[in-house]
């Protein structure tokens, strides 16, 4: 094992409930989103999506729209922006292939099929209204049997199969079984700030007032499908109204925008409708999974064996990697975790909150307490019989692992003892069925790459730069609280710069690694900067400092001390102005050695609680209490943190009761697709939430010992609720959402 990372000695303003920095400028409107600015001669684009899922576009009425006043263009496939890079290449990560007009055949429903630019939004939306396209439709395939499943290269960003051990020898072996198969619905991103974009042009420079959750990487996928270099690219993204993965990727409807703002040469807004999110711009697939867990005589078990059936689109690839969240948390002999693809006429998936581990855990906490039902155990003795001391499959040490203390944390908190094994026997004293479900949460704690600059002025104060995106999270605030600590600066002395894609690349904020990375270039940059004064100073005959050894040197309160004698010092102001008033600059970055990833396996856990309450006549659900112990590394701000576990486990609730597309067979369209019809919880469903974070030092996840919150609120939640249900009414229910109806029949 390699030797642990040291440590920064001191964290000061990390660890504080710090309220959000742009909290006042948010709820004052003062806060500006792409769609608030307005350059001078600014265009109004639409995009007219197509109303059938598959089949053609035989004609449109473009003269009708061209003459309406006020239209200045019209883009269809007869006209159609070609784009400077391969649309097809997917040349990043975060790649779509983009279809951008290049056929008039449909591939789904909101498939953009024209462009509508006008001087007023009113005229551009006259003007797709006269559109009137006729079609040639043909019958879509929207259900998960509507067409042969494939066999895709990967899943996610993973392995499309993962296997460990002798998966048929765990299934001989087992002496008790489950096999059951659920189906997750497909969900879509619904952030707040649906998709915009405002695109201004000078030449071969192009800016964009754009939400972005990797700016600096986005900078280089636009300069790619526009033929110009990365550098002449600027992303302005200093506010998100949500992301959850969708924005970190382009997608058709904007760079058809900025596409018209280049052959125009005036600048295009486009904002979404909101029905308009339901297709072009992602989405979680709909999947169908079938899981084999077996045991032996002692309830260890055996076998996990996890397949699924993920739906992605005609023309693209990316497919759920919901059977990959079995890997990683329990101590199976032998793990299978496997996906085939089913091509359907939909919009393309992508990467939205916890992607694969939402759909997989939810599947995977409901099997686990179908199996300790089966074994006539409780759910929690029945994980905790087969919790894992080290990585399954890969034998590799958890760089930290602190889930039997979320277990113990949040069952003590619930007051999981006590609870019946047998379902259906407790109600409340107004005749409720009373149902009590846990789930264990789990995910990953990846660092991606960074870089930050970080300003020592000669004021003193600090500025500390990156181009880190804060899409509601509270990266303004957390980034800041860690620069702060590193520069030995109260937090309201440092200026923290982000959002925009002229800065260091501040990397992605996904995948709940965020923090740990900006964080960690942060970090590393104000210890550069400190380390530079530092040799200022010793090396200044005038200093208190002269002649002490640089590595004795800490910074604290805007000064630099020696370390265990903090008399012997000098605050920066003082050193700089001596040096001749030049800021010092400092730079850093972060990313996790390969061999820090392969030695250890690195997650965060959690485990979840739920009581729920059912109507024994109408069947109504009430989540009535959950509780959610999360054990996520180091803490920088408790406040923001417990507020993205909240959200996880909101969205929790979401996946198990509410959230569902549902698409008419006939026109492949979503019928549900506004928020009038697509169900997330209001205020009124998520009464009665407690989060808990557990103490844990990770001395190998990073330098700054964070592992991530973003996601893992999700995890562990679907299942708890789900288990709670079937604990309440006896019916198991192996479709999310689990509705009214399902209750009714019986399962
Ligand atoms: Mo995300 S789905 O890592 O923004």
């Amino acid at each position: 094992m390699p030797d642990p990372i040291p440590m920064p000695t001191r964290f000061g303003s990390s660890g504080q409930p710090v309220t959000r920095r742009d909290g006042v400028a948010k709820v004052t409107g003062a806060a500006t989103f792409a769609a608030d600015n307005h350059p001078n001669g600014l265009l109004h684009a639409v995009y007219v999506p197509a109303t059938i899922a598959r089949g053609r576009v035989v004609s449109m009425d473009v003269a009708a729209a061209r003459a309406h006043p006020g239209v200045v263009e019209v883009y269809t496939p007869d006209n159609s922006l070609k784009l400077a890079g391969d649309p097809d290449a997917k040349p990043f990560m975060f790649a779509f292939r983009m279809h951008v007009l290049q056929t008039d055949r449909i591939a789904y429903a909101n498939q953009p099929i024209a462009l509508v630019v006008a001087e007023t939004i009113e005229a551009a939306n006259e003007g797709a209204r006269l559109l009137a396209p006729v079609y040639e439709a043909e019958t879509p395939r929207v259900t998960l049997d509507d067409a042969e499943g494939y066999k895709p290269e990967a899943a996610g960003f993973g392995a499309a199969e993962t296997v460990h051990g002798d998966v048929e020898a765990g299934h001989a072996a087992a002496a008790k079984s489950v096999d059951l198969t659920y189906e997750t619905p497909s969900q879509y991103h619904n952030a707040m700030e649906t998709h915009a974009v405002v695109a201004e042009w000078d030449g071969d420079r192009l800016t964009l007032d754009l939400p972005n959750q990797a700016i600096v990487m986005s900078k280089a996928a636009y300069g790619y499908y526009f033929g110009i270099p990365p550098q002449n690219v600027l992303i302005r993204s200093p506010y998100l109204g949500g992301g959850f993965g969708s924005k970190a990727m382009s997608h058709a409807p904007v760079m058809l925008a900025i596409a018209a703002a280049r052959a125009i040469g005036r600048p295009v807004k486009l904002m979404l409708r909101r029905d308009q999110m339901f297709g072009p711009v992602g989405h979680r697939g709909a999947t169908r999974q079938h899981i084999r867990i077996g045991i032996d005589g002692d309830a260890r078990m055996t076998v996990l064996d996890h397949h699924s059936l993920s739906a992605t689109s005609t023309f693209d690839d990316f497919i759920e990697p919901a059977a990959n969240a079995s890997q990683g948390l329990y101590d199976a002999g032998a793990l299978r975790s496997s996906h085939t693809g089913v091509r359907l006429d939909v919009g393309t998936p992508g990467p939205m909150r916890a992607p694969g581990e939402a759909s997989g855990s939810a599947v995977l906490e409901c099997a686990m307490d179908e199996m300790a039902e089966a074994a006539g155990m409780d759910p929690l003795e029945f994980r905790l019989k087969n919790y894992a001391e080290t990585e399954p499959g890969t034998g590799k040490p958890y760089s930290s692992k602190a889930l039997r203390e979320c277990y113990a944390q949040g069952a003590e908190h619930f007051g999981w003892a006590g609870r019946p094994l047998e379902a259906g026997t407790m109600r409340d004293e107004a005749g409720m069925l009373v149902g009590w479900g846990m789930g264990t949460a789990l995910f990953h704690a990846p660092m991606f790459a960074a870089e930050a600059r970080a300003t020592l002025r000669p004021d003193g104060t600090g500025l500390v730069e990156t181009g880190a995106a804060d899409m509601g999270q509270g990266a303004w605030t957390a980034l800041a609280q860690i620069a702060a600590d590193a520069l030995g600066l109260p937090l309201d002395k440092v200026e923290f710069r982000a959002g925009t894609s002229d800065l260091p690349d501040g990397g992605v904020a996904g995948g709940s690694g965020h923090t740990a990375t900006a964080g960690g270039a942060l970090h590393s940059a104000g210890m550069d900067a400190i380390a530079r004064l530092a040799e200022i100073a010793t090396a200044d005959p005038a200093s208190p400092l002269h002649g002490a050894g640089n590595a004795t040197i800490v910074a604290r309160d805007g000064r630099l001390v020696v370390e265990g004698d903090e008399e012997r010092g000098e605050d920066f102001a003082t050193i700089i102005a001596r040096a001749g008033g030049e800021a010092v600059v400092g730079t850093g970055g972060a990313s996790r050695p390969p061999e820090a990833g392969a030695a250890h396996a690195m997650y965060a856990h959690g485990a979840v609680f739920a009581e729920v309450k059912v109507d024994p006549e109408l069947y109504q659900m009430r989540v009535t209490r959950l509780v959610g112990a999360f054990a996520a590394g180091r803490i920088i701000n408790p406040k923001l943190a417990e507020s993205q576990l909240y959200g996880g486990m909101i969205w929790g609730l979401s996946f198990a009761l509410h959230e569902e597309a549902r698409h008419d067979r006939r026109t492949g369209r979503i019928v549900n697709g506004d928020l009038a019809g697509y169900h997330v919880p209001v205020n009124a469903d998520v009464t009665g939430f407690d989060v808990i974070t557990v103490h844990e030092d990770d001395p190998y996840v990073n330098a700054l010992g964070i592992k991530g919150v973003g996601e893992i609120g999700i995890t562990g939640t679907v299942g708890a609720i789900a288990n709670a249900i079937r604990h309440a009414t006896g019916t198991r229910v192996r479709r999310f959402p689990i509705r009214i109806e399902d209750l009714l029949a019986g399962g």
